[in-house]
Parts: C-alpha cells; structure tokens; sequence
C-alpha cells in the first residue's frame, strides 16, 4: 500500500530550500484579554455568552494568554527552529468599533508581536481577518450590508500603514467558506444568524472584499507576497450511483468552489439553484471588483469527506455521511484521518490555471492528550503530521503548485464552538496555570526543520 514517498522516511530536504515551513494561530484563538486596553467587542465575544452555543460553555476570554505571553510562545517558535510564523490582527483591537477610531494600543501590540518575531529570525505571516468582525458592525448588518467592503478597506488600510514597512506575507481573510456558512446559515459560529438570506449577501461581500483587499495590498505593497486562505475538503461520493455523484458535485461546489473561482474571475457557480440568486446582490461593475490575481492561495485542509444524495436537505440535496458512522480513524473533531485528502486537495486546486502557488496555510489534528511526567506523548498527533506531509511531498513532485505547509496550530487553544475539548497544538497547555509542554509532535518537528 501506498508509494514509496509515503513510506520513506521524509525529511526537509526532499520538499527543497525555497519550501516554506511554518505554524498558524488566529487572535480570537489565543489572545484572551477581551476587555483589555480598549479592545472592542467581537461578535465572538458575544456568541460565547449565549447559552448552548459553545461546549461547555467556554468563552475565549483568558485562551492561551498569548495577549501577554506572547514573547515567550515566539521564543517556543524560535526554539523549535520554525521559520515563519502565521497570526491573525483582531479587527476590534485595533479598530475597537471596526470602522473610524483606530487604538493605538493595538496598534503598538502588533508592532512587538511583529518586532519580536523579526528579533527571532521568524518571518510575519498575517492574516487581516480571521472571523472576529467588530460587534459593533454586526449591528449594522456584519457580513450582510454592503457597507462591509467600505469599513474592510478602512480596516485593510490601517493594517498596511502600520505593519506594511516590515509584513511581506499577508493573507487577506480566512476561510470565507466558514464564516460564512456556519455564522450566516448554519447559525453554529458567531454571529449565529441562519438562512439563505443572510448566506448569499454575507457570500458576495466576503468575495468584494477578498479582491478588494488583495488590490489595496499590491497598490500599497508592490513586493509583498498576497494570498487567502480557503478551507478545503477532499469530496467523494458515497457510492457510483449517480444521484450520490451528482450529490458530491454540489457539495464540492459549497465546501470547495465558490470562494476561489468568483475571487479569480469565474464568477459564481451557477450549477446550483439557489446559488443564482446572489444575483440579487450583485451591483454593476462588480465583476471587475469580485476578481483579485493572488500570488498565493492558502489551502487548509484536514479530512475528507463522503457524500450522500438526500432529498431532505434543502438548497443542496446532499449529506455528509458521517465518519464515526464509517468505521475509520478518527481526530477528537470526528474527522477521518485521511492523509490522500491533502494529495488530492492540492491536485485538485493546481489545476486551477489562475493558481500560481499553494501554501498548505493549515493542517494538522485535535487528539486528546495526556501529562505523564511532564511530558506529553503524542504519538496519533505525530503519526498525522508525517503522513500529510508525504502526501504534501508526492504531490509537489508530481508537479502540484505547493510550496509551502504550516502546522496548525502552535498552542492547545480556544477550538470556537467546541471550546478547549479539541487539543490542536504542538505545544500542550495547561488552561488552569497556563503551562506549555512542548508535546512529541512539536519536538519532532522541531528536528525535522533542524534537519
Ligand atoms: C480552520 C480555522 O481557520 C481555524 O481557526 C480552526 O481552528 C481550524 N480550522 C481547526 O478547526
């Protein structure tokens, strides 16, 4: 089973110098400190608080303490030999009501993040925006009024002007397909709202603002590197017949297309119904402003999926067949652990003509791990990284686009409506002393980049 890559021992050298290897984090994540120094609210502030939205009923509001420990979770990074660094701006500290007043307080707190990063020899990979819209903008409407695109210029403006001297590497948003499908239809992430009426405005704008923030970067930033990131899922039907075929095509189309063909120019799927009424938000001359050309596409990926037909969910007709109902490996998120996933996600989106380079922006697992003599073994955690590596490594040689592969995520931290229960990281925390070990996986990868 399997090539000779996938069991080969892989190290740093076969992926090439120029590969760029990595860790990611996201501000609502790790930060904490929520009413501190004149941050402003988000709309995850106040989706915590409602009862039965988050497992047991964790809020983000101490994390990882990563506001005021930061200096040390970097010198973790400095540590184990990772050269780039991946963490997002929080929207509402730097502009507390999203839009007008800016808060130099957060201003500055980003500039040590950035200087000391620099100090370390690790490079800034930024994110503008990683789901923590300003509360004050979703009382407006959030990622439903067009407004959106005017306060996210504001918001894009203000980051270059302060961090554009030193960032190089800039990721415009994170996972449009998420935070708009849990947070605008689903209603199961912040701010909880539901429906196709929310879900195609909050769709169109997410994509304004992709391109119109990739434009404002190259205008201001000729040389920086600029890409997004997409949430991606390997797709396969559950079985040959063709409904269960035709069924996988159109949640491809929701899990994987709609993001990365309109913000490169082939405007919106139209092979699903519903989804030619976004129409209805589209303004003329919106064409040319849905479309960006990205240096670089962020693919974050972490499992596949198998679908089935089904006539009972509206809009898209089609079900996820559950892993924990398959009988395979499972992360504590029950995601199959699947490492062909990866292959075929970057294969998938190589094939793209537009696409002129893949960074693997996110990958990695939540198992649940355990302190034995202050160590933390990992070895499922361990076993996940290698794996998608190799897989990352065979398709690069097949000629995918990918060029770099970023572990998420460097510390356990606050997994959005699952709480802390999901342990992601490389390094094991202690939420009551906040305590890092840095687990077997970290150490291990530490090693492979020293290598
Ligand atoms: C994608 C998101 O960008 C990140 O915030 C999240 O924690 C991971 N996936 C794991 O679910």
């Amino acid at each position: 089973m399997g090539s000779d890559i996938e069991n080969k021992q892989i190290n740093r050298q076969l992926f090439g110098d120029d590969f760029e290897w990595g860790v990611s984090t996201a501000a609502p994540q790790i930060e904490g400190s929520l009413d501190t120094d004149g941050r402003g609210r988000s709309v995850w502030d106040v989706f915590t608080q409602l009862k039965g939205k988050v497992l047991n009923g964790d809020t983000a509001h101490t994390a990882c303490d990563f506001y005021n420990r930061y200096r040390d979770d970097i010198a973790l990074i400095k540590q184990l030999h990772i050269p780039n660094f991946r963490f997002s701006i929080a929207w509402p500290r730097v502009m507390p009501n999203g839009t007008g007043e800016v808060n130099q307080t957060g201003i500055d707190y980003y500039n040590s993040i950035i200087d000391f990063c620099l100090e370390c020899g690790i490079e800034p990979w930024v994110t503008i925006y990683h789901w923590d819209l300003p509360q004050e903008l979703e009382l407006k409407g959030g990622w439903t009024n067009r407004d959106i695109v005017s306060w996210f210029s504001d918001y894009v403006k203000v980051c270059i002007a302060n961090f554009g001297d030193r960032v190089k590497n800039w990721m415009v948003m994170n996972e449009p397909a998420v935070f708009t499908g849990a947070g605008y239809f689903l209603g199961v992430h912040a701010p909880g709202r539901t429906g196709i009426k929310n879900f195609l405005p909050a769709v169109h704008h997410a994509v304004l603002c992709m391109a119109t923030g990739g434009r404002l970067l190259r205008q201001a930033l000729p040389n920086a590197n600029i890409g997004t990131t997409f949430s991606c899922s390997d797709i396969a039907p559950y079985s040959t017949n063709p409904r269960d075929v035709s069924a996988a095509n159109r949640a491809d189309i929701f899990f994987n297309r709609i993001f990365i063909e309109a913000v490169s120019g082939m405007g919106y799927p139209d092979d699903i119904k519903v989804l030619k009424r976004i129409k209805n938000y589209i303004k003329p001359g919106d064409e040319q402003l849905m479309s960006f050309d990205f240096d670089f596409i962020g693919i974050q990926n972490y499992t596949r999926e198998i679908i089935k037909a089904s006539f009972l969910v509206p809009y898209i007709g089609a079900k996820i067949v559950k892993a924990e109902n398959r009988g395979v490996p499972l992360t504590a998120m029950k995601w199959e652990v699947y490492p062909p996933a990866i292959y075929n996600v970057i294969k998938k989106f190589s094939a793209y003509p537009f696409v002129k380079k893949i960074i693997i922006t996110e990958n990695g697992s939540a198992f649940p791990d355990e302190v034995k003599d202050g160590e933390v073994h990992d070895p499922l955690r361990l076993a996940y990284l290698q794996q998608h590596m190799a897989q990352v490594l065979k398709a690069k040689q097949e000629g995918g686009k990918v060029a770099g592969y970023f572990i998420w995520t460097l510390t356990d931290n606050f997994e959005w409506a699952e709480g802390y229960h999901p342990r992601f990281g490389i390094i094991h925390v202690d939420f009551k002393t906040q305590q890092r070990i840095i687990k077997g996986s970290g150490k291990w990868y530490g090693e492979f980049l020293k290598g």
